[in-house]
């Protein structure tokens, strides 16, 4: 997809997750725009590849490997991103993973925390840590959180993926109330499904090809007439709605969960 749009030039972001998927599109969707990227993720080569990808688009990158689960790791992280950017304006909690639909007698007290600890935990003290800096230094920031449309309708059947979705969105209205008084909006991103390595990972496990789960889901979905555009959704679909929330045009949009889902959601 071709941007013609300068909407970030001089503007710092932090991306988490963005070593794969919709982290990736998005921390490339900023860059291309004119953004300097921190991209962040456990996957070190991912972040890597990343950074190297935003580099070709002639911005500044930095890569961070974190594991968000690890409030010290990403403290340490949110300072290293602003020694090597001088400053952040945008934070997009992207990271995010899921129990594959464990069964509840299967989930016990360290796959619970452990999914908590990336989904919630992570972005609320990367809020905390980046919010500070946005603060002290007058920044009418942005924090976009990618929470999940699971997270207002359980379709999936997930206890502690959509459960935390439902944390990050309530995170995202109480973080917008506290920071309003700053220009510091908070929104979240619900995305509906959208063709990531997430779903890959269900191809290699029941051994099908590439790509098959998600067509397998997103067929269904169609047939049953909850999604109204006729395709699978795509990264750059998040993207775009992301760069929208970061963008000067957005600045009186807070506290919102936005579905970007082919209509699957409509609350
Ligand atoms: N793909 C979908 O259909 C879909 C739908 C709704 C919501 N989402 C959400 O979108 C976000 C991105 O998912 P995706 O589909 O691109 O998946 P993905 O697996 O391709 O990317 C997720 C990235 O997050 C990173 N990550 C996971 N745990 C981490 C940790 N502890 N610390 C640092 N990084 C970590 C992974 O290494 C990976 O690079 C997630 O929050 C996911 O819940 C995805």
């Amino acid at each position: 997809m071709e941007q013609s749009l300068n909407r970030f030039q001089g503007k710092a972001a932090l991306v988490t997750g963005a070593g794969s998927g919709i982290g990736r599109a998005i921390a490339l969707r900023l860059a291309r725009e004119g953004a300097d990227i921190a991209s962040v993720d456990v996957n070190e080569q991912g972040v890597q590849e990343t950074a190297g990808m935003i580099r070709e688009l002639g911005r500044a990158a930095y890569s961070f490997t974190c594991d968000i689960a690890s409030v010290q790791d990403l403290e340490l992280t949110a300072a290293g991103a602003l020694e090597k950017l001088g400053k952040l304006d945008i934070l997009v909690n992207n990271a995010g993973t899921g129990d594959s639909n464990a069964f509840y007698e299967d989930i016990d007290e360290a796959l619970w925390d452990r999914i908590y600890a990336i989904n919630v935990r992570g972005p609320f003290f990367f809020a905390k840590a980046i919010a500070k800096h946005m603060i002290d230094n007058g920044i009418k920031g942005r924090i976009i959180n990618i929470a999940s449309t699971e997270g207002k309708t359980n379709r999936g059947g997930s206890i502690t993926y959509a459960s935390s979705k439902s944390a990050l969105i309530a995170l995202t209205q109480a973080l917008a109330l506290q920071f309003g008084p700053f220009d510091i909006t908070v929104n979240a991103i619900c995305p509906g499904l959208i063709d990531t390595p997430i779903w890959h990972r269900s191809d290699k496990i029941m051994d099908l090809a590439q790509g098959s789960t998600i067509k397998m889901v997103v067929e269904t979905a169609m047939d049953s007439r909850m999604i109204k555009i006729a395709r699978v959704g795509m990264p750059d679909d998040i993207a775009g709605a992301v760069a929208f929330l970061a963008s000067d045009e957005a600045s009186y949009i807070t506290s919102q969960a936005i579905n970007v889902c082919g209509g699957l959601e409509v609350h």
